[in-house]
């Protein structure tokens, strides 16, 4: 069955504030989402920008912000991301220890009025998230390590994909599955059989000359 995806291209790629405004405006015609990703050196070892920059983003794009937290301690800093602009605020599993606490932050987000989203790593297996589905409205699967990119898609990522519809259907719940990592034209291909619907792409869509081709090459 055919259905049509939504392209959030990345802001990982990409190293200043204002550079990462022009990205905004040269897709916006196109992209349904801008991902931004949100290092900060300690859950990741890269660093990206604050929710002060997420701001300034804001500010000057309409495209809705689909912030992908990659960050120790989310609970400290969801207010500031989520009064920054963010229309997906996504959190990390691995970040929590406190798995109440992980509750309390998703169903926070969503009294906010922005969609709630909960992100596993490569090694993370769907099961260990089913708790959780009744208050996330996107699940971010990783399929490369969270961190850069440029790397190679996990191929695994498929069948989590699988995993996470079904659940659906024997659980009676509806969220949005999104996949993050290494995507480009042919695995866009897989992944629209399997069933996601958000698709993230950094540097498929940022090295391509033709950047509106590029996303349409991932529909
Ligand atoms: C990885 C980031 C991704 C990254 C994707 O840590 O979460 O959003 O920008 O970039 P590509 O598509 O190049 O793997
Ligand atoms: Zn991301």
């Amino acid at each position: 069955m055919d259905k049509t995806i939504l392209i959030a291209p990345s802001t990982d790629p990409i190293k200043s504030v204002n550079a990462i405004i022009d990205y905004a405006e040269s897709v916006k015609h196109d992209a349904d989402f801008l991902h931004c990703d949100i290092m900060d050196g300690v859950f990741v070892e890269n660093k990206t920008y604050s929710f002060r920059a997420l701001r300034a983003i804001n500010e000057k794009t309409l495209l809705p912000l689909d912030v992908h937290l990659m960050i120790d301690n989310p609970t400290k800093h969801i207010n500031d991301f989520l009064n920054a602009g963010a229309n997906i605020l996504t959190v990390h599993y691995e970040a929590y220890k406190n798995k109440e606490q992980l509750i309390k932050d998703l169903k926070h987000i969503q009294e906010f009025g922005a969609l709630s989203g909960l992100s596993i790593k490569p090694h993370t297996s769907v099961s260990e998230i089913i708790p959780y589905l009744y208050y996330i409205d996107v699940v971010l699967v990783m399929s490369v390590e969270p961190g850069k990119s440029g790397q190679k898609f996990i191929e695994s990522t498929y069948e989590k994909v699988a995993q996470l519809n079904k659940i659906k259907i024997d659980y009676d719940v509806d969220f949005k599955i999104e996949v993050d990592g290494g995507v480009n034209p042919s695995i866009s291909r897989n992944l629209k059989k399997f069933g996601a619907d958000i698709l993230v792409s950094g540097s498929y869509i940022y090295e391509s000359e033709n950047r509106l081709e590029a996303i349409s090459s991932l529909r």
